[in-house]
């Protein structure tokens, strides 16, 4: 068991002592749905939507079957454009053009002319030659990594980077380089001293905002490091295009350093509430992936439906600023309630707010309460988040109406109190969280 508290964590379920293969399938089944944990758990994952995912969700009972009204912290979609009326629309009416689906790859078959609608928007948006669109920002990360290093070379990586990121630089295979910890200029000047002598070319890949506890990066300094190398500089900028910068370009804009990023990386569930990655660079670039990133040559294309969906979701968050003003408002409004109502929260970057819980029980079990409490945010463990640092994370949306930001505010410190985890230090909270026994009926 990993955690402090001797709560299990996915961890202990990564590999087995047996040769059978399906023996850690067996024993993590029997821990999940063992007595201790089913019931917890069952609140905590798969929860089953009436509805669509917005700032207010219809969400059904796993215990009861009954259906309730919740508040919505766990949608990527930052302005709820997956519902807007005009992407609604544009969606149908390709639907009505072309069907459903686009059932061939991309370069061969699957390129129709709301795929280059949306490449020709997305290079325009981030002031790029090119763009190539995948089905997904995961797919992007592997297939833009993957495609681009070989063996021969050096790529590093923030340890804090999405997992897509962390898989894309491993199974490129490049032996040179590796993990430097979160934002540490100093730890990724050691690891080219260390570790790039005798590479060929040399990347240092990052998130733009960590989509974990949403800081950002140090774009400045990564791009004079890369500079001082020789290295190209990737960004996976999916959580913040729409979020951060003047007009929600994202870092570049944040940093006022258009153009610094030779690889640009980013999803369409943020801005757009809908489905797909992309990557954008040079017309050389942007070629090579073509024909060279894995995830796009062998798999079919994003159907033409959801890229004209997506394109004109594009279109009407550039035609509406208030959107972003009342993105920030509301993740100010939110950071600066839980901040006094005591949480640990940590400086609002963006407009993901994590609050400290520290141990997995802790985080279930406060979970647990809030689902009563009519609020519905993700819950960060071991192993997306390093051990005794787990937290619940609330993704603010420009659709959060005041008073819903108020009383997810009033019911956390409610709840905060009920567990005496207000105006606390990490490690005190910690230790509250090991002295919790797991309930058995849902009573804390
Ligand atoms: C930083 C980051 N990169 C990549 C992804 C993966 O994007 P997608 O959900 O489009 O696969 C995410 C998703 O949340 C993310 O936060």
């Amino acid at each position: 068991m990993n955690g402090r508290d001797g709560s299990p964590s996915l961890a202990d379920f990564y590999r087995g002592d047996s040769d059978d293969l399906f023996d850690k399938c067996r024993r993590f089944s029997s821990v999940v749905s063992g007595a201790q944990l089913r019931e917890i758990l069952r609140y905590q994952y798969r929860l089953i939507l009436e509805g669509p995912l917005d700032h207010r969700v219809r969400v059904r009972d796993p215990m009861t079957g009954t259906v309730k009204d919740m508040l919505c912290f766990d949608s990527s979609s930052y302005f709820g454009l997956q519902l807007h009326p005009r992407v609604m629309s544009a969606v149908r009416q390709a639907l009505d053009d072309v069907g459903c689906g686009t059932p061939s790859i991309q370069i061969l078959g699957g390129t129709n002319r709301y795929l280059q609608e949306l490449e020709d928007t997305i290079s325009a948006f981030h002031g790029r030659e090119a763009a190539l669109i995948f089905s997904s920002g995961y797919a992007a990360n592997v297939g833009i990594l993957t495609g681009l290093l070989r063996e021969d070379d050096f790529v590093a990586r923030d340890r804090l980077s999405h997992a897509s990121l962390q898989d894309g630089c491993r199974w490129s295979g490049a032996r040179f380089g590796g993990s430097y910890a979160n934002r540490d200029m100093n730890d990724l000047e050691r690891l080219f001293a260390e570790e790039s002598e005798g590479a060929h070319g040399k990347l240092i890949a990052s998130d733009g905002i960590f989509s974990l506890h949403g800081c950002v990066a140090p774009l400045p300094q990564l791009h004079a490091i890369a500079e001082r190398h020789q290295a190209y500089l990737m960004v996976d900028d999916a959580v913040g295009v729409g979020a951060i910068g003047a007009t929600g370009g994202g870092i570049e804009e944040h940093f006022q350093m258009k153009g610094a990023v030779d690889i640009l990386m980013g999803s369409f569930t943020k801005v757009s509430g809908c489905l797909g990655g992309y990557v954008c660079g040079s017309k050389d670039l942007i070629t090579y992936l073509r024909f060279f990133a894995r995830s796009s040559v062998f798999t079919a294309t994003l159907p033409a439906a959801l890229c004209a969906g997506v394109t004109e979701s594009f279109r009407v968050f550039q035609g509406a600023p208030e959107y972003r003003v009342r993105l920030w408002e509301n993740a100010r409004r939110l950071w600066k309630g839980l901040h006094e109502a005591g949480f640990v929260v940590p400086e609002l970057e963006s407009p993901i707010l994590t609050v400290f819980m520290g141990t997995d029980r802790l985080l279930w079990a406060f979970n647990r309460q809030l689902f009563d409490a009519g609020l519905k945010c993700a819950i960060l463990s071991h192993p997306a988040v390093p051990k005794d640092e787990s937290a619940i994370r609330f993704t603010v949306t420009s659709r959060h109406t005041s008073d819903d930001l108020d009383r997810a505010v009033e019911a956390m410190a409610r709840t905060g109190k009920q567990f005496g985890i207000l105006h606390r230090s990490p490690e005190e909270i910690r230790s509250i969280g090991e002295r919790l026994t797991f309930p058995s009926s849902g009573a804390i």
